[in-house]
């Protein structure tokens, strides 16, 4: 039998797939289609230290091959996470549980680390993608320095595997990586969404009430892989890649630039049950090419 059991920051996932943070919810709803242990792992939807309601809609616009959000981090804050949440999961479901955190200050974060140390999650992913309030709203995923100095701070209150949340909205993702893992995170994950906009032509306005948003899914799927192939060369700790999944095929393409899990996101609004066509084509590439540890392929990119 074809071993898909991955070993990630010292935590042990039963195969190598795992959902992205806002594509997910809190896995309740889409456990109605396919059962929360199937997965590795999955990613719950990103928590601010206080409850929030999001933007104004419309939040989501579609666009070839995938779409625009700016939901905001409607989220109902991480103490209701660890208070009520997460006891909730761990009591029903057997699979590892990655939070996401999202923060307006370096205090900030270092607090939400800390509360959810002291929960069931396996993993706490640092969505960097937020603006730096105390340092002119400029996002501190673009410099280099303050992800370092961020990362650092947050590795002192976090008793969990930290994993930092990379945007590929910068002009280096490499100077980025090295950052943070400078500052003592044990992983790193990308991409976030690509900063994008529409517009209507009737009315000569943006189509989100936030006026841009994050674009995912399939178009951003090469810009994904080329980042996570660069950031495995730049670094040593390991990787969860994402950006545009649809197949299983799409994993292993992930997995072979040097993730050693990856993401299913925006590609479950169209096939909410993805996961399962996901693990059966993997194990036909595994059995085509005679493969008995999907760990065997993370890496193995040959340049031409
Ligand atoms: C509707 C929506 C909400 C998202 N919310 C979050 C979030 O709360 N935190 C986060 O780190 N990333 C968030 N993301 C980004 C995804 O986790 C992922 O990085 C990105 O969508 C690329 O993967 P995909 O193309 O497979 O969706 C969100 C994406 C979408 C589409």
């Amino acid at each position: 039998m074809a071993n898909l059991e991955v070993e990630y920051c010292g935590v042990k996932f039963k195969n190598p797939i795992v959902t992205a943070s806002g594509t997910f919810g809190f896995g309740y709803e889409y456990n109605e289609y396919v059962s929360l242990n199937e997965y590795g792992g999955f990613g719950a939807k990103g928590l601010t230290r206080q409850p929030r309601g999001g933007n104004k809609a419309p939040r989501i616009a579609e666009t070839p091959s995938g779409i625009l959000n700016s939901v905001g981090l409607q989220n109902p804050g991480v103490e209701v996470f660890a208070d009520v949440i997460m006891p909730d999961l761990a009591e029903k479901f057997d699979t590892n549980v990655i939070a996401n955190m999202s923060g307006n200050t370096i205090e900030e974060y270092a607090e939400m680390a800390e509360i959810l140390s002291d929960t069931d999650v396996a993993v706490i992913e640092m969505n960097i993608s937020c603006p730096n309030v105390k340092h002119g709203g400029l996002a501190f995923g673009t410099n280099a320095a303050v992800v370092e100095e961020l990362t650092k701070e947050v590795k002192k209150k976090c008793k969990k595997p930290l994993v930092v949340k990379l945007s590929p909205n910068v002009t280096s993702v490499t100077d980025i990586a090295k950052a943070a893992e400078a500052g003592g995170a044990d992983g790193v994950s990308l991409i976030n969404t690509l900063l994008g906009m529409r517009i209507d032509i009737n009315t000569r306005r943006p189509i989100l009430a936030n006026n841009t948003g994050g674009l995912s899914g399939p178009a951003v799927k090469p810009v994904a892989v080329r980042m996570v192939h660069e950031v495995y060369n730049a670094v040593k700790i390991p990787i969860i890649g994402m950006g545009g999944v649809m197949s299983g095929d799409d994993v292993i393409e992930f997995m072979i630039a040097g993730a050693r899990l990856v993401a299913l996101g925006t590609g479950m609004f169209v096939k909410p049950d993805l996961i399962l066509d996901v693990k059966r084509d993997i194990l036909a590439y595994m059995d085509r090419f005679g493969i008995e540890d999907i760990n065997d392929i993370v890496g193995t990119l040959e340049l031409n």
